[in-house]
């Protein structure tokens, strides 16, 4: 098969485990690596990587004519909390990177795309409750503005290009392989490290905050199971809405105490709740699971049995 694949920011929270599935899929060495820095051992020794900077369109190119690749996973990004931090690098990272992986589609150098949207492109006045694939969508952040815009482009490309790039509004992802960076879900990892430390959390969320999840397994299986769907079965080329659970801080904190009673939650709201606060609480993804056969497997009892389970051994 000639498919060769270039992953982009694959040390992050789901590059690190979208890579290492990819190289059990196909051949390690048609599976490249690369990220802005060298990842751990496994990440440096279970195929090839290469030191890539997002944003230079000429390093991309080197890599992509080198190695023949056919397919680009584009996964760096600057999330929600740290780009409010530094609007104009979240901006250029997430907008100039994007532009990068479409030209080099539009001029035909690879074949197909996967880029990440997220929950993060609606915004307060979205309807919160089963967000529809297609309704109001203001958002207020950087990060939102930035997926929004973002949508619009692959959109564009496809239609005026013919660029196959393919997408998924990834709702906050749960992990324990790799911590999430500036995320505001990411306290839905953090949780589970706490937990088991510290038996207590203070969470940066308040205790109404219910949020869109999903366990990383799942986002894997619906990233590499929407870039192989047939083509004939990609109907929406902006981004497409993913769902599998929701829960608020309480719910998910009651859901650890099955597994450690003594464990404790407090509040301590940080400038992050104003950002969860224009956000969904819960998804309607049936396009998904008409078009191209999506289905979650993963709901908080099995999550929090997995995270807790792994986080313990190490
Ligand atoms: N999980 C991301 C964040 O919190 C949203 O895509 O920024």
């Amino acid at each position: 098969m000639k498919k060769r694949i270039l992953i982009i920011g694959a040390c992050g929270q789901i590059g690190t485990e979208l890579t290492a599935q990819l190289r059990k899929l196909y051949e390690p060495r048609k599976v490249i690596a690369s990220d802005i820095r060298e990842g751990d051992d496994d990440m440096m020794q279970g195929g090839p990587f290469e030191i890539l900077d997002a944003t230079n369109y000429d390093a991309i190119q080197d890599v992509v004519i080198r190695h023949e690749i056919t397919d680009v996973y584009l996964m760096a990004a600057m999330l929600s909390a740290t780009a409010e931090k530094f609007p104009m690098r979240g901006w250029e990272l997430n907008m100039t990177s994007l532009f990068n992986v479409l030209n080099l589609a539009k001029d035909k150098k690879i074949e197909k795309i996967f880029w990440p949207s997220s929950i993060a492109v609606f915004g307060p006045s979205t309807p919160k409750v089963n967000t529809p694939q297609r309704t109001i969508m203001e958002p207020s952040t950087v990060y939102g503005i930035s997926k929004q815009t973002g949508e619009r482009w692959c959109e564009y490309f496809f239609e005026r290009y013919g660029v196959d790039v393919r997408s998924i509004r990834y709702p906050g992802l749960i992990s324990y392989k790799t911590l999430p960076g500036g995320g505001t879900t990411d306290y839905a990892v953090d949780i589970y490290h706490k937990a088991i430390k510290h038996k207590k959390y203070i969470s940066f969320l308040n205790a109404e905050t219910t949020l869109p999840m999903m366990f990383m397994d799942d986002a894997i299986r619906a990233t590499i199971g929407i870039m192989e769907a047939s083509i004939s079965d990609i109907k929406i080329r902006s981004s497409y809405n993913l769902a599998a659970m929701s829960f608020n801080p309480v719910e998910l904190a009651a859901s650890i105490k099955e597994h450690i009673p003594e464990f404790e939650i407090g509040f301590e709201e940080d400038f992050r709740q104003a950002i969860a606060d224009t956000w969904p609480q819960s998804i309607d993804d049936s396009e998904a699971r008409k078009d191209w056969g999506w289905k979650p497997e993963f709901d908080l009892e099995e999550t929090s049995r997995i995270m807790i389970s792994n986080l313990k051994d190490e």
